[in-house]
């Protein structure tokens, strides 16, 4: 089984040169659901860029990653915001701390029979009301792959039964997309902005 908190220390540089604006879409929409100030939890942060850097403008941001040069990246490049290298299966927040989650192409890399089990404990973690912006797979596929010079794993089930999963853990659905980065049509997921 591949680690993949491993495999970002080691390509975590050339992960960062890949990063755009683009999808700060998803980040304007979690945006939109929020009061200023409000605490939010970017779990499987990267290097911060660009999510944590645009929401810690007006966000308290508290920003998680497996990978702790990812993390020791982020902590140079968002200055604003808290960083610490931990496991989305055990964050260690208390319950109901934040208003909002932002999980972007980094639960599609965890084991898909540990995704019901990650969205309960993010359904945890978020106060009521709060908001979970999450990328998933669109279609069901798993495996490894060479990705930036090395082999990564990804995991997902299909549209159908991700929204199962969310809706079991009490989420409701208020919006989704079918979005393909524009500079990659193959990098092409489904975001999902889930209330509770
Ligand atoms: C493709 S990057 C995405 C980074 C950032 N969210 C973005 O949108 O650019 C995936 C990140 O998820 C992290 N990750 C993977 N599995 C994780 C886990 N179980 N807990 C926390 N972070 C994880 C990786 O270390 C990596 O930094």
């Amino acid at each position: 089984m591949i680690d993949v908190g491993a495999k970002y220390d080691k390509i975590a540089g050339e992960y960062l040169k890949t990063k755009t604006d683009d999808t700060l879409i998803f980040a304007r929409k979690l945006e939109e659901q929020l009061e200023p100030g409000s605490r939010i939890l970017d779990a499987g942060c990267g290097a911060g860029i660009p999510i944590a850097k645009y929401l810690s403008g007006k966000f308290e941001v508290f920003g998680i990653d497996i990978s702790a040069k990812q993390i020791e990246l982020a902590k140079r490049l968002v200055p604003n915001a808290k960083f610490k290298k931990a496991d989305m299966l055990e964050p260690g927040f208390e319950n109901e701390y934040f208003d909002g989650i932002i999980c972007m192409y980094s639960l599609i890399h965890v084991d898909r029979r540990k995704h019901l089990e990650i969205l309960r404990k993010f359904y945890e973690l978020l106060k009521t009301p709060g908001y979970l912006l999450v990328c998933m797979h669109l279609e069901e596929s798993e495996g490894e792959e060479d990705y930036l010079g090395t082999k990564m794993f990804w995991s997902g089930y299909g549209r159908k039964r991700n929204i199962e999963l969310l809706k079991k853990c009490g989420f409701t659905i208020l919006w989704e997309k079918d979005w393909a980065n524009p500079r990659d049509s193959n990098d092409r997921h489904l975001f999902l902005l889930c209330g509770k």
